[in-house]
């Protein structure tokens, strides 16, 4: 698959959080790719309007469907030869079915998993951590079940927005009060990656299958310590911030007693317990052999200016 050129791209999940710069990249990235579709819900169709109009206007073929019907999935996979999943967390289980009905269809060659995030993979830990075990089974179904497709998974650690958006309990800053909020000693270095940035890595991976094809990827904007994104905070602001650290056995026994409720905010705990502990940086990243230079992705200057200004995300 070297020499292989997506042609036609359909992307599940793309109207979410992060599917929408990755389809945003990948318009702006035209003509590399002369068709691009999406796969949406009828909700999604009610109740985000404007941005499907404006994917519409760029180009961009808006296929609405249930991802659970055989029926539709196939019906959408119809010429297509690189289908890019970036379904949340509460879909990740469908993509079993989505990865079936690709190494079934007679079009498509080409499947990223909704990683986009910590490696599932990352240490003999990582298979223990409960946030991890859809994506690990995603990778497990391409290494002993899938015939005739090739997968790529590109990890990409926390988004910086949204870590720099937490809380007192499990990190984050907060400006209108002048707070912050760091786990641990706040001295461990983190791969982060921008949103767009992580658009930006999908269509590189895309633009160069010899580097990507059957790999796990990872990229970072950049790799610094929450201290260190704290310091940029408050040099951008001119003033200190009332900064708590929050200890790791803290954040570990309320990881327990979320999971033991059965709260969604257990998933956030015990990723940014995983963050704050190394599990987000590696001894190599991909960013050189996708051609990912510094001067195209976010720096944490510009994360934090934008953070700062209440750029939406
Ligand atoms: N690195 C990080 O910091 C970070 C942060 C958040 C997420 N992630 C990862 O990024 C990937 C995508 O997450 P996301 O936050 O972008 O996703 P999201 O916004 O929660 O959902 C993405 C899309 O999936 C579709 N969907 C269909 N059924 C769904 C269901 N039952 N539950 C949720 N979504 C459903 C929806 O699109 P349609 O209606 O158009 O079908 C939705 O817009 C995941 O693998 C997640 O683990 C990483």
């Amino acid at each position: 698959m070297a020499s292989f050129k997506p042609l036609h791209i359909l992307a599940f999940g793309a109207t979410g959080n992060i599917g929408k710069h990755i389809v945003n990249q990948l318009i702006r990235a035209t003509p590399s790719f002369p068709r691009i579709s999406i796969f949406t819900s009828p909700n999604t169709v009610a109740t985000k309007p404007e941005l499907l109009s404006q994917w519409k206007d760029a180009g961009v073929s808006v296929i609405v469907g249930d991802i659970t019907s055989a029926e539709d999935v196939k019906r959408a996979y119809d010429g297509v030869d690189t289908a890019i999943s970036c379904l949340g967390r509460g879909a990740l289980e469908h993509q079993f079915e989505l990865i079936r009905l690709a190494d079934e269809s007679e079009s498509v060659r080409w499947f990223f998993p909704s990683e986009y995030g910590t490696d599932p993979d990352h240490d003999p830990s990582s298979a223990f951590e409960k946030p991890h075990q859809f994506k690990r089974r995603v990778r497990k179904t391409f290494a002993e079940d899938v015939k005739n497709l090739k997968p790529t998974y590109l990890v990409v650690g926390p988004y910086i927005e949204m870590w720099v958006d937490g809380d007192e309990t499990f990190g984050g800053f907060d400006i209108k009060n002048k707070k912050a909020a760091l786990l641990g000693d706040g001295d461990q270095p983190i791969g982060f990656t921008a949103m767009e940035d992580v658009g930006k890595g999908l269509v590189a991976a895309l633009q160069r299958p010899e580097v990507s094809v059957g790999k796990v990827l990872k990229i970072a904007s950049f790799t610094k310590s929450p201290n260190q994104i704290l310091a940029e905070y408050e040099k951008q602001l001119g003033y200190k911030l009332d900064t708590k650290y929050v200890p790791l056995d803290d954040v570990k026994s309320l990881e327990k007693k979320f999971w033991d409720e059965g709260s969604p905010r257990a998933v956030v705990g015990t990723l940014r317990r995983i963050w704050a502990t190394g599990g987000a940086v590696y001894d190599k990243l991909d960013n050189e052999a996708l051609g990912l230079d510094e001067g195209q992705l976010q720096s944490l200057e510009e994360a934090v200016r934008n953070r700062i200004q209440g750029k939406p995300f």
